[in-house]
């Protein structure tokens, strides 16, 4: 099959190209500067050139605080661009596969959330990610949207390499522990995709793709502390207190709860997302001789 992707240097990008050639995949992969997504002509012309099997959307804007006060680059990324992806899959009859957020939830149920559950996002970032899903449903009928969580690989800014890098140069840090959800590693999420595409079942729409099980933040950086230690990396902190969000004030609101519940993917596809702990140990492996 030949994949085209998108952002292919971003955390999940990089990882579908890297995990392409175990599936049998042929991937061309577009950065930024290669394919800037928002130029809709570009976009036409590089899948029609192409003529990929499926395309897969791995670029977005992420920066959650930033997009508060950029609305506008987030918006032509996050919601705009995507629809020109999807009618460019669509005009060419191939199949779209996009990648979205947990953060489309306001946070407020109290168990995992499910695919049909009321969306209501509490920032820009989540706001611009729903418009985009809503385009790929309304211009592209063969899609996949696959929402994930707390993304985290070797590569890219995320929070496992924020909590090593700090916990190199502190004694003591306040870890957020009113917020819960599901670290999902960027390899997980491509193998799952490889894994749906594989499975040529066509059966298109929503999934929640993430790992189990649901953590804190708090328990997350104790875990990334303790992998960390079995690896010798190297390690100041001594003591890790559990803070409020509202002592961490951000420019955006997060959700108090964001865990995706993924019966939907596991039973349809019949596959079996692994646990995000074991994912973990391989990326801090894979960090062991990186500097912070
Ligand atoms: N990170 C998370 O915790 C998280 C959580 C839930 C869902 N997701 C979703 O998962 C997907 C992948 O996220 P990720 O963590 O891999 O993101 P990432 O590491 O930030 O990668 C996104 C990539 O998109 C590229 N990009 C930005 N604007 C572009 C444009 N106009 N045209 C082409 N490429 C552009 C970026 O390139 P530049 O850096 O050069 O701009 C970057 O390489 C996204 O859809 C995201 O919304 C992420």
């Amino acid at each position: 099959m030949k994949v085209l992707v998108t952002g292919c240097y971003g955390q999940v990008g990089a990882e579908l190209m890297g995990l392409a050639t175990a599936y049998g995949h042929e991937a061309i992969g577009f950065d930024h500067d290669t394919l800037d997504i928002t130029q809709q002509k570009l976009v036409m012309a590089c899948i029609s050139k192409e003529k990929p099997s499926v395309v897969i959307n791995a670029a977005a804007y992420t920066a959650v605080d930033k997009a508060e006060d950029d609305k506008g680059t987030a918006k032509a990324v996050n919601a705009t661009a995507v629809g020109y992806l999807a009618q460019a899959c669509r005009t060419l009859d191939i199949p779209l596969a996009h990648i979205s957020t947990d953060y489309v939830f306001d946070g407020s149920k109290e168990c995992a959330y499910l695919e049909s559950d009321t969306v209501s996002p509490l920032g820009v970032y989540g706001e611009t990610k729903l418009e985009g899903e809503a385009l790929v449903q309304s211009e592209c009928e063969k899609h996949y949207i696959f929402r994930t969580s707390w993304v985290f690989s070797a590569h890219g800014n995320n929070f496992v390499k924020t909590m090593l890098r700090l916990g190199a140069e502190r004694e003591e840090l306040g870890i957020v522990a009113d917020q819960r959800g599901k670290p999902t590693s960027a390899r997980e999420i491509a193998r799952v995709i490889y894994e749906v595409l594989a499975s040529h079942k066509n059966a298109w729409g929503i999934y929640h793709l993430a790992q189990p099980n649901a953590v804190t933040w708090f328990d997350f950086a104790q875990s990334i502390f303790a992998g960390a230690k079995q690896q010798s990396l190297p390690l100041r902190v001594k003591q890790v207190n559990a803070i409020a969000t509202a002592d961490f004030p951000t420019p955006a609101k997060r959700p108090e709860n964001s865990e995706l519940d993924c019966n939907k993917l596991e039973t349809t596809f019949d596959i079996k997302l692994q646990l995000w702990n074991v994912s973990l140990a391989e990326v801090i492996k894979d960090l062991r001789n990186e500097r912070f």
